[in-house]
């Protein structure tokens, strides 16, 4: 090493301990405590990342901290996915033309049968009693999305949560599958407030 570099950091080794004792000079004690002085955290974050939420990192949602509701419904959409419906669901198609009439007959269904869980518009702000875990499906977003096409809302609405263990009832027996089919078509029509005088 050459002896101007060597002189060079001496120096500067001297600065630094006049810069340290400096520091501990009664004048400039008053700074405020450290605990002040560290940046706020969140400063070293790069902003809000939209393809990579807070709400969606798998730290929350990961396996195992996942909430019961959000587990259910990734069963129901998986099963579907990987094994379809049972034979009597295969491949069914809604004999019913979209239309005021069908919108107002499901409208009616939707409001006694469904809404109480649901919510009357299908965001799962349904009577406080009906506060089950898994909670109630968002039916207003879900419905529109790929997945609900006719089989899969048939199969769900008339078999019901019993396999995955939620509180969704099954309404093979209680609904006629025309019945079934007009409940759909009223939530496809986006939930509209027509012939719903038992609506609340
Ligand atoms: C007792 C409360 C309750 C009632 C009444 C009820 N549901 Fe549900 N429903 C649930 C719950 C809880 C879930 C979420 C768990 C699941 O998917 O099984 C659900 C899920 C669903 C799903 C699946 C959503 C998805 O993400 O794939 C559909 C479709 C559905 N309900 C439609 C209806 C319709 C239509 C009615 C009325 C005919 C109705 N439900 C009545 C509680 C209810």
């Amino acid at each position: 090493m050459s002896c101007r570099a060597t002189r060079g950091r001496r120096t500067l080794v001297a600065l630094m301990a006049a810069a340290a004792a400096a520091l501990g000079t009664p004048a400039v004690a008053q700074t405020p405590p450290p605990a002040q002085q560290t940046p706020p955290a969140q400063q070293s974050r790069p902003g809000p990342d939209y393809w990579q939420p807070d709400w969606m990192v798998r730290e929350l949602w990961g396996p195992g901290r996942m909430p019961k509701g959000m587990m259910t419904r990734l069963l129901r959409h998986t099963t579907y996915m990987n094994y379809g419906v049972p034979t009597d669901y295969d491949g069914a198609r809604s004999p019913l033309a979209p239309g005021p009439e069908t919108t107002a007959r499901g409208a009616r269904i939707y409001a006694t049968q469904c809404a109480s869980c649901h919510g009357k518009d299908g965001l799962g702000d349904g009577d406080a009693e009906n506060a089950v875990s898994p909670s109630p499906a968002l039916l207003a977003f879900m419905i529109r999305r790929p997945i609900s096409i006719d089989e899969y809302l048939l199969w769900s609405i008339s078999d019901g949560g019993a396999q995955f263990q939620s509180a969704m009832p099954a309404f093979r027996d209680k609904l006629s599958r025309d019945e079934i089919w007009a409940v759909i078509a009223y939530m496809r029509a986006g939930f509209p407030q027509v012939g719903t005088d038992e609506k609340k």
